[in-house]
């Protein structure tokens, strides 16, 4: 008998398909993941129209680190809280562009996750048309019996139950991992749904690209110094010298290293002595899914995922991408770690 198959999946259809792999409640989670893959399809209609439309530039306000807001950060904001207020899984959100956590539903019966998230990462980058992001990373509730508060995001990032991001590129692709093996799913635009494109994602265990910001370099601990420097040495056997790619969004940079393999730095500066990324919203959703994909996940000290957060919007270093090439940055950190010196004795290799 004649049986019309198609080869697609569709990011809602795996979903389902893998929801016995979740450890929790079943069809909440699904329906979280679906939430969130509304509001990206929505922002990233908005991304492709940017050049088009009068959204460009500044939108007048400043976000709880002082930095300043675009109007494309508002409006994914905005998708975002809206998507996940829709439904009744998500209880509270903590998002980079608002001081405080959103309590959705302050009765005890809310939903059983919380969710953190960068709704636009590398924002700097939306006026030059160069890929943007999002970040997410969802949680179980630990209070019970009373509306969601702080501690339900103060959780190590061992406890994530899903994270994923979302990268507009040159196609625009969803990624996520729910413990269970990372996957890649790319939007066609001419059906409007994300279709299973990189299915069980792995990380080379060695690259040959680091991705840092360069134009800090003499404010980097002695350790960062001391292994960009032998990124850029010529040793073959070791693929040396490495390329630099930086793209400024960490999503992009990220994405790039997850499917290439390379490193992503963010170490701590002289401005900056705890490092510039968020740790719940941007530094643990991107280290479970490097973990899951066979890749690591530092602060130059211990597992990313591992710390204890103390506060919503706490930054710290970040040293992610190939197991081989985080643990030789690591061991140069270690080797070094007595020649950090007050950073105003820095010196120049
Ligand atoms: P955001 O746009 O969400 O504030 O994040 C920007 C982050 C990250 O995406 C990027 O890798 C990093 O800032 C770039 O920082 P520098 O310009 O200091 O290199
Ligand atoms: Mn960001
Ligand atoms: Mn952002």
């Amino acid at each position: 008998m004649y049986r019309p198959r198609r080869n697609v999946v569709t990011l809602g259809e795996f979903i389902i398909d893998r929801q016995a792999d979740f450890p929790y409640a079943k069809g909440e989670l699904s329906s979280l993941l679906s939430d969130l893959s509304i509001a990206a399809k929505i922002v990233n209609h908005e991304v492709n129209k940017a050049g088009l439309v009068n959204i460009l530039g500044e939108a007048g306000s400043e976000n709880v680190q002082g930095e300043s807001q675009k109007k494309l950060d508002v409006f994914a904001n905005e998708q975002f809280l809206a998507a996940l207020a829709s439904g009744s899984e998500c209880a509270a959100v903590a998002s980079e562009e608002n001081d405080d956590i959103i309590i959705f539903d302050g009765t005890s019966s809310a939903g059983k996750y919380v969710v953190a998230i960068d709704p636009l990462d590398g924002s700097s980058n939306i006026d030059v048309n160069v890929s943007i992001g999002t970040i997410f990373s969802i949680y179980r509730r630990k209070t019970k019996n009373m509306p969601a508060s702080m501690e339900d995001f103060l959780q190590r990032g061992y406890d994530q139950v899903a994270a994923g991001y979302i990268v507009y590129g040159s196609s625009t692709m969803l990624v996520y991992t729910t413990g269970n093996g990372v996957n890649g799913f790319t939007l066609d635009p001419s059906i409007g749904e994300f279709c299973l494109s990189h299915p069980d994602m792995r990380m080379p265990k060695t690259g040959s690209v680091y991705s840092v910001n360069q134009g800090n370099f003499i404010h980097f601990p002695e350790g960062v110094k001391r292994y960009i420097k032998s990124c850029q040495m010529d040793d073959k056997a070791n693929k040396k010298p490495y390329s630099l790619r930086y793209i400024g969004s960490l999503v992009s940079d990220f994405h790039r290293n997850l499917i290439k393999g390379g490193i992503y730095i963010y170490p701590p500066t002289l401005h900056a002595p705890k490092g510039k990324l968020r740790l719940l919203y941007e530094c643990n959703p991107l280290a479970m899914i490097a973990e899951q994909a066979g890749g690591k996940a530092s602060d130059g000290f211990g597992d990313i995922l591992d710390v204890q957060p103390e506060e919503l919007h706490q930054r710290i270093p970040l040293y992610i991408g190939s197991e081989a090439m985080v643990e030789e940055t690591l061991q140069f950190l270690r080797e070094f770690k007595d020649e950090n010196v007050h950073p105003s004795l820095v010196t120049q290799l």
